[in-house]
């Protein structure tokens, strides 16, 4: 095994809140143990184009409290391809790269595992989504902070909801997961949640709002994920409950990409921080391709090949905490 000497680090996909916690943390963990830190700009992109620069300790102050990332990001379509990837090893090994950490989605965890499986390059993948669909951990960087601004403006809607005896459709992020539909859903007392993890009538509910009608429950709000699909997306379930339910007066509101922005919480820098320092950790002492997660509050290496598996769907339990509580 020879020694790890030279490590670079991406991001990829779409950026989350606390990225840049974790390129501090990889910087900073790798120059203390006497490694050269490569960043690679837009993501995938840049091995591809040779968009690469040393980074020092100095490079990374001040980032820890920012959204965004400052190695920018991007989603790489060549890097899917064998040509692509053949590209970017020939900059691997220009610049004497001998590990890569990637900080992204499962697209990104996609591209890490066929690289460093035809290629001799350990890759290890940080979870950073804010959508947090991904196993072998049981939160990704970015996704507190998301759930934290959607909550935030769902309240904002509650008050001006509850002005004006109004009901709001609040569509939030989530292009196939809603964890952040759920999780912001619970948190801000919404009467529904529609998440494509399960299926939901739109009769089902508009029975339910004429319920809430006849004993005088006017202000409602409706959560509705993305990535739903049906009928019951947010646009279209809006148009049937103006059809169908007219008699409450309903307003629409995507908060789209307002969610991926922002100064990551707490949870969200401790977290990228423990990750970004355990890759360079995992990287110099086992040069073997994992994800890095946390489990229970314990650090769980889940080999690459694991963790672009399908995360696991959402329990009963929680629509029907979220049934009861808002009824
Ligand atoms: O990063 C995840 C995510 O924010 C999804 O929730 C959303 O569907 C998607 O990215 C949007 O991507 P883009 O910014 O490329 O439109």
């Amino acid at each position: 095994m020879s020694k790890i000497s030279k490590i670079a680090v991406i991001t990829s996909g779409g950026d989350a809140p606390g990225m840049n916690a974790a390129i501090r943390a990889v910087v900073r963990t790798g120059i203390y143990n006497g490694l050269e830190v490569y960043g690679v700009k837009y993501g995938y992109r840049g091995l591809i184009y040779d968009d690469i620069f040393k980074m020092d300790t100095k490079s990374v102050a001040n980032i820890i409290q920012r959204g965004g990332t400052v190695l920018k990001t991007a989603r790489s379509k060549e890097f899917y391809e064998k040509e692509g990837r053949a590209k970017a090893y020939k900059n691997v090994k220009k610049h004497g790269i001998d590990g890569i950490i990637i900080i992204g989605g499962d697209g990104s965890f996609k591209g890490a595992l066929a690289f460093s499986q035809e290629y001799d390059i350990p890759c290890i993948g940080l979870p950073g989504t804010i959508d947090k669909d991904m196993s072998g951990t049981d939160l990704t960087i970015g996704f507190d902070t998301a759930v934290n601004t959607a909550v935030d403006a769902i309240d904002k809607i509650r008050d001006t909801a509850d002005a004006h005896d109004r009901l709001f459709i609040v569509e939030v992020m989530g292009r196939d997961a809603g964890y952040i539909a759920l999780n912001s859903g619970i948190s801000s007392g919404a009467e529904h949640i529609l998440v494509p993890e399960k299926e939901t009538n739109a009769e089902d509910i508009i029975d339910s709002l004429k319920a809430n009608q006849r004993r005088q429950k006017l202000v409602n709000i409706i959560i509705v994920a993305e990535g739903v699909v049906s009928s019951c997306n947010a646009t279209q379930l809006t148009q049937i409950i103006k059809e169908k339910a007219p008699k409450y007066d309903t307003r629409l509101c995507i908060l789209g990409h307002i969610q991926r922005g922002g100064s990551p919480t707490y949870t969200d820098r401790l977290l990228a921080s423990e990750l970004g320092f355990a890759a360079v950790e995992s990287l110099i002492k086992e040069q073997k391709s994992y994800m890095i997660g946390r489990i229970n509050n314990e650090l769980k290496y889940t080999p690459l090949k694991e963790a672009t598996k399908a995360s696991k769907g959402i329990s009963e339990k929680w629509f029907r905490l979220a049934n009861i509580l808002a009824s």
